[in-house]
């Protein structure tokens, strides 16, 4: 029986052969030959730049390669509307990749049955049109920005204005990264990770490379967690970037007509919020929680409903309710970006609690004021409640059903640089990526 070669004698056999076997021939050819193939590839694609490298040109509409190169991986997911499934204990997230989008999360409630506690539709295309932004990663700008324009070193860029017959932009202009078919490039029972690659698309300037990544799993309590990572990299000029989650949570599982005297919402660090115009663009000023007679204070917590009728106005002209950022001020000894508990929120009906905790600067919350009962409630989630015995929730999705959260930036702090925002805004080539890291941990109370 003959001993198996050590890799150490392969090698230095390969280094030094004793002998130039025909094998041998045939190896040190292949070698020169591969090597060639590797420098005629680098030196005829690297126009393509690194898009190329990352393996996206099948997805982004890059100019098609030649038929005999070797398909790049991985592959743009074929269907938009292919929904992912992800789970731990007592958590399971569903999502597509039309947006990068959270389309289902089941967590117990206190009976430790599974409720469906974000809203939007059980058929995933659906989604095609959606104008609410149920759930998707919104971007590359979230939020407003002000006369659909800003300036960097002395240039303006125009971005389209989706919002208020043309006045705005809102979510990233009239394709936003919410209507964008995102790459699935890693899939595992707990996390999925999409990839969008912006080609200096929708008039902001240079090409930005973001990837999204959804988590589940037991926190150290044991209690389910779902962990939100946006990490994004401007690759070629300047950019604003400030990409968020923008997930409707009805903790209530549609068992109530609306949130208003069901749900307790705490935003413990939020002494400030951003002042908006009647169109909800920041006009410069930042006001604090005790303005409109304390209907924006939560920083104990508070039923969403308990002085929402002094919201008169401040989510905009002919507006009650809320649709405003407030800043998360840490704590003394707290990096501006650590993350930090910055919301609570539970539902009596159910039991279902939620707390946020994000590195992001600000947090908007939006009470639902625009719905109208135009979406319907998942017929699966309209099924559980009535398998359990609830037959009186809604069937459609009714004003203040729902409470969004967007963990992210001062709103069109772009346009506002005494704010002192424009470093966590504007991201540069060779620079920090822009991230955005929240962690949802849900309990029952
Ligand atoms: C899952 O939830 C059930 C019911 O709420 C609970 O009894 C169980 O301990 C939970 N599992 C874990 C791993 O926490
Ligand atoms: C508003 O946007 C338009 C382009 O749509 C631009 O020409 C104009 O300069 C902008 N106004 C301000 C005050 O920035
Ligand atoms: C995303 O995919 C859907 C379904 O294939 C398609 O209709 C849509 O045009 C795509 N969107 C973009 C922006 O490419
Ligand atoms: C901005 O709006 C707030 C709330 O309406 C108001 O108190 C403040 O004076 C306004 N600031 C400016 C600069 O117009």
């Amino acid at each position: 029986m003959t001993q198996p070669l050590h890799l150490r004698d392969r090698l230095r056999f390969l280094a030094c052969p004793a002998r130039f076997s025909l094998r041998v021939v045939l190896l040190y050819c292949y070698i020169f030959l591969g090597i060639l193939a590797l420098l005629i590839y680098v030196m005829h694609f690297k126009h393509l730049g690194p898009s190329f490298l990352l393996g996206l040109v099948a997805s982004q509409g890059v100019a098609a390669l030649p038929q005999s190169t070797p398909t790049p991986t991985p592959q743009a997911s074929s269907d938009a509307w292919k929904t992912y499934t992800i789970s731990a204990d007592n958590i399971t997230a569903k999502l597509i990749p039309y947006g990068a989008r959270l389309t289902s999360l089941l967590v117990p409630d206190r009976e430790g049955r599974l409720q469906d506690v974000v809203v939007g539709f059980d058929d995933p295309t659906q989604y095609r049109g959606d104008d609410n932004y149920y759930g998707p990663v919104v971007g590359r700008y979230a939020n407003r920005i002000k006369n659909g324009t800003f300036s960097i070193a002395g240039t303006q860029y125009d971005i389209p204005k989706n919002e208020n017959d043309g006045l705005d932009t809102l979510h990233g202009g009239d394709v936003g990264y919410d209507q964008r078919n995102w790459t699935v490039i890693a899939h595992t029972d707990t996390s999925i990770t999409f990839s969008f690659y912006d080609h200096a698309l929708e008039g902001f300037p240079g090409d930005v490379l973001t990837h999204a990544t959804y988590t589940v799993a037991n926190g150290p309590d044991g209690r389910p967690q779902l962990t939100t990572n946006l990490v994004s990299l401007a690759l070629t000029e300047a950019t604003p970037i400030m990409l968020a989650n923008h997930i409707y949570w009805n903790l209530n599982a549609f068992r109530d007509q609306n949130v208003l005297q069901d749900v307790t919402l705490q935003l413990p660090l939020s002494k400030r919020f951003i002042a908006t115009d009647g169109i909800l663009i920041p006009n410069g000023t930042i006001s604090t929680v005790d303005a409109y007679n304390g209907a924006p204070d939560f920083t104990s917590p508070k039923l969403v409903g308990a002085d929402i009728n002094d919201a008169v106005g401040l989510c905009g002209t002919d507006c009650t309710g809320y649709d405003n950022c407030w800043i998360i001020d840490r704590p003394t000894g707290y990096s501006p970006d650590s993350l930090v508990p910055a919301l609570y929120m539970h539902s009596q009906n159910t039991g279902i609690s939620l707390e946020i905790s994000t590195n992001t600067p600000a947090i908007q919350i939006y009470s639902c004021n625009g719905q109208d009962g135009s979406d319907p409630v998942k017929q699966s989630q309209i099924d559980r409640n009535r398998a359990e015995g609830y037959t009186n929730g809604p069937t459609t999705v009714l004003k203040n059903a729902c409470v969004v959260v967007e963990t992210e930036g001062w709103i069109d702090g772009i346009n506002q640089p005494s704010w002192g925002q424009l470093d966590n805004q504007i991201f540069t080539p060779g620079g920090e990526p822009a991230i955005n890291h929240a962690v949802y941990r849900f309990g029952t109370i």
